[in-house]
């Protein structure tokens, strides 16, 4: 099994995302900052995976705060935890995991500072175990909508390298497999970044699962063929009506899927739905450099000069999704009521 983060001896070890499929390499976090550095400059991406990364920067930043009290030692974690939840703004995974962590520090407010630090450290590690179990949940219920002999269509990276193990969209597709089902995968490339080209294609490929990558804008062409039964994406946030925000181009894909009557599914932790957000227009929206667009692999492939945008998320309104795919059961429409009993279920 791959293995995107892991936290061993007082150090934070992440298979480095930038640099996959070339190079296997792993970036070592001794501090809380160079996690936050490492969240930022996407060592270690999408939503699940950034709240386990977070949750043991939280864990490693209460290591060095030197305090002989509770307040004094909250006041310092939480002046680190605000540094932290700046790393990058949509995925709710993150604030999710730093309030959970200070939450463990607030119920453990009598224990003694080093007992106080275990604590955070133990939750860290389970925050990482829950991941991979609440993504095989999350598959269970999602294999259920996959035929065997079915085309899956994926946008971004959903999957093992997102999250702790497993992925979630991706965690679908192995969960088919695992059933067995004949599954094969259409990964789009996901322009700026490539998470498609480069880590889907290369965790599905390292799983023997059959993916045939294709540019974003082929998507459109084999739906129309016929040739993709199903789409499944992750999310980076899903606000209370049922608005998904994701990896930019999912809107499109969504359009698409509708156009085409192919269902547009969204697997996702139940971590990452915002409530609090009556709609996805309150989702922020992270705006990433020129530089990952005006270049490929440092390759220079636009003017000098050139005004650029570069939106790193888009949001799919609630109408272009036929399901969401939790690990506590299916939601459908109207998503107000549905997510609200899913996070209610025990
Ligand atoms: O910018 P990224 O690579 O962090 O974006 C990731 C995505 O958009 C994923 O689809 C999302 O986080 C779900 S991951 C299980």
């Amino acid at each position: 099994m791959i293995k995107t983060i892991e936290y061993v001896n007082g150090v934070v070890r992440m298979i480095d995302q930038t640099r996959l499929p070339t190079e296997k390499v792993f970036v070592d976090c001794k501090t809380i900052e160079e996690v936050g550095e490492a969240i930022k400059t996407m060592v270690i991406r999408g939503a699940p995976a950034i709240g386990v990364a977070a949750a043991m920067g939280v864990s490693l930043g209460a290591d060095t705060i030197a305090a002989s009290n509770f307040d004094a030692f909250f006041k310092r974690m939480e002046q680190q935890c605000d540094l932290l939840g700046k790393s990058r703004p949509t995925a709710v995974n993150l604030s999710w995991a730093i309030n959970r962590m200070k939450q463990v520090a607030r119920d453990a407010k009598n224990l003694s500072i080093p007992e106080l630090k275990a604590r955070l450290k133990e939750e860290a590690l389970t925050i990482r175990t829950e991941d991979i179990s609440i993504n095989q949940s999350m598959g269970k219920h999602g294999q259920t909508l996959v035929k065997d002999g079915n085309v899956i269509l994926t946008h971004c990276n959903a999957g093992a390298l997102a999250t702790a193990g497993f992925g979630t969209a991706l965690g679908v597709v192995r969960a088919s497999v695992n059933a067995g089902k004949n599954i094969r995968v259409l990964a789009n490339e996901t322009r700026p970044f490539l998470q498609g080209a480069r880590l889907t294609a290369w965790e599905l490929k390292e799983d023997n699962i059959p993916v045939k990558l294709i540019t974003d804008s082929m998507c459109g062409f084999f739906m129309k063929k016929g040739e993709v039964d199903l789409i499944v994406v992750g999310a980076d946030r899903i606000a209370g009506n049922g608005d998904v925000a994701n990896k930019i181009g999912t809107y499109m894909v969504a359009v698409l899927a509708k156009e085409n009557n192919i269902p547009f599914y969204v697997a996702a932790p139940v971590s990452t739905l915002d409530l609090s957000l009556c709609s996805g227009d309150k989702i922020p929206i992270e705006e990433r450099t020129a530089e990952e667009v005006v270049n490929i692999n440092s390759k220079r492939i636009a003017p000098e000069g050139i005004e650029v945008a570069h939106p790193a998320f888009d949001i799919t309104p609630n109408n272009l999704v036929t399901a969401i795919i939790t690990e506590k059961g299916i939601a459908r429409a109207p998503f107000t009521e549905s997510l609200k009993a899913i996070v209610n279920k025990k």
